[in-house]
């Protein structure tokens, strides 16, 4: 698929499909001189009350005769006053959505020239990712990219900051949608050396020898049982000053997550190839990162296992060295996103960075928290969380901070080690799960983010197929480009 610019008016287009916008509050400038070329059809649609601009509604119209263009999509914007980041976005997506339902050469984006670029760029990215669905493994597919897509009013550079978001979070996306037999630990890593060898990043990966020479003692644990070797991944981006103390990204990478002994039910498990989601999100976001050349120092982490059944499996009761040195006694195997991290988290601290970011579909109690489309943000430095909020308000992508009081920890107290990996029952999951972590991270300011909600859909939605999302992406490339210009 092509993604290029064009200084033409909407009349001298010259392909299939036309998308534009409409307003609650009226038609944007394009859908206006549209209508005027193609006898009124689109104000007629907004008195019939067929066409009410909510956002993210797409309503197909058939072009008249004698026009070049075959169709004509209007998508709605919601009220003008209430357009940001995210509204650019999910439109662009879901007109997305609905043209890549038929094959079709030429689509022509035709926006707002009062767009500001950060939203342009925002729209451009999730037309990228409407066109894409999850059916990877499928010979017909449901949607089919264009040939390409034209967007008026836009510079090179706005484009190709577009592209290159879009792009990262398509492959957040391929990489969580990809199953567990064919995205694993060492084959995770590969791609991972793809983006490496295309962006110009260092890389190193850790094997399972280098993690038992590194100590990695809780990570080992949980991968143990798996006949997939572990990996770490360490990607380094060096945008920034010689020198100065990079942002880590810390990923988990659960590439199926069984629940060891601890077994799942059936029905819970059939989701949990996307239990890497946190590694493929950092793994995407430095991929952004580098394409936009930002300047800041950035290493993103990614701790890759498979969490499996068998005589190796490790066991409830277990006690395990972590890399930090503290002891965990294992009382449940399916709290295992934690263990690994535990160690990954200890690995980051050697980087000296300026402060970490984790992402982790950790909790099914963070879900229940905060529901499907929310993720949980969890501090020990609410200055430092503060700033990644604010980069989650200028993208839309929901996120909220629930409390880390100390007494919390006193469910992680054990009888024989150091800490245990559960807290007592199920109570406040997501913020005991996080208490764990933040035994690993020193007095580096540190923020969680559990996306077990948002970075997998079950159903689809009106901008994005079904399965991967790419949530936190865009959040992460924009908590960085906020820190690379301070
Ligand atoms: N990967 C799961 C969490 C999860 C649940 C992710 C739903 C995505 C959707 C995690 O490893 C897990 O199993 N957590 C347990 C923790 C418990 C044993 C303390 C959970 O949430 O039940
Ligand atoms: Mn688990
Ligand atoms: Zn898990």
């Amino acid at each position: 698929m092509k993604v290029t610019g064009t200084e033409n008016k909407i009349a001298d287009f010259s392909g299939e499909v036309i998308v534009v916008g409409v307003y609650e509050d009226g038609l944007s400038p394009p859908a206006d001189q549209l209508d005027t070329l193609i006898g009124g059809s689109i104000t007629r649609l907004v008195e019939a009350g067929d066409i009410t601009a909510k956002p993210n509604e797409v309503t197909t119209i058939l072009a008249p005769s004698g026009f070049e263009t075959l169709r004509v999509y209007t998508v709605g914007l919601g009220k003008k006053e209430d357009l940001c980041a995210r509204r650019a976005y999910e439109a662009a997506a879901s007109a997305a959505v609905v043209l890549s339902a038929k094959k079709v050469d030429k689509v022509g984006y035709f926006l707002d020239d009062f767009w500001p670029a950060e939203m342009v760029e925002q729209a451009i990215a999730g037309a990228l990712v409407g066109v894409h669905g999850q059916d990877l493994y499928r010979k017909e597919k449901k949607q089919t990219p264009p040939g390409e897509i034209v967007w008026s009013s836009v510079t090179d550079d706005v484009i190709e900051k577009g592209i290159a978001l879009g792009n990262a979070i398509n492959l957040t996306r391929s990489l969580v949608n990809r199953s567990a037999n064919d995205i694993y630990p060492a084959s995770f890593a590969q791609e991972a050396a793809v983006v490496a060898e295309n962006h110009d990043l260092n890389i190193e990966v850790w094997d399972k020898a280098r993690l038992q020479k590194e100590k990695c003692g809780s990570m080992l644990a949980v991968s143990q049982a798996s006949t997939r070797d572990p990996r770490l991944v360490i990607l380094r981006y060096n945008g920034g000053k010689e020198g100065e103390p990079p942002l880590a990204l810390v990923g988990k990478g659960v590439t199926f997550d069984s629940g060891g002994l601890s077994l799942k039910p059936s029905d819970s498990m059939i989701t949990m190839k996307c239990d890497m989601a946190g590694a493929a999100t950092v793994l995407g976001a430095i991929k952004a990162i580098a394409s936009w050349k930002l300047p800041i120092n950035v290493v993103a982490l990614c701790g890759l296992v498979e969490n499996m059944v068998s005589g190796d499996s490790y066991k409830l009761g277990d006690v395990l060295t972590s890399r930090s040195g503290k002891t965990i006694e294992v009382l449940n195997t399916d709290a295992e996103g934690r263990l690994v991290l535990a160690d990954v988290l200890n690995v980051a601290l050697d980087e000296k960075p300026m402060a970490i970011v984790d992402l982790a579909t950790l909790t099914g109690a963070c879900v229940v928290a905060l529901g499907m489309d929310i993720a949980g943000l969890m501090t020990n430095e609410p200055d430092w969380c503060h700033e990644l909020e604010q980069a989650s308000l200028a993208t839309g992508e929901k996120m909220w901070q629930l409390p880390m009081y100390p007494e919390f920890s006193e469910q992680l107290k054990s009888q024989v080690a150091d800490l245990k990996n559960v807290g007592d029952g199920r109570w406040g999951g997501a913020i005991t799960a996080a208490k764990f972590l933040e035994e690993f991270v020193d007095d580096t300011p540190w923020t969680h983010i559990d996306i077990a909600g948002p970075s997998f859909a079950e159903k689809p939605k009106p901008y994005c197929s079904g399965g991967a999302t790419g949530f936190a992406v865009r959040t992460l490339l924009e908590l960085a480009r906020r820190q690379a210009t301070q």
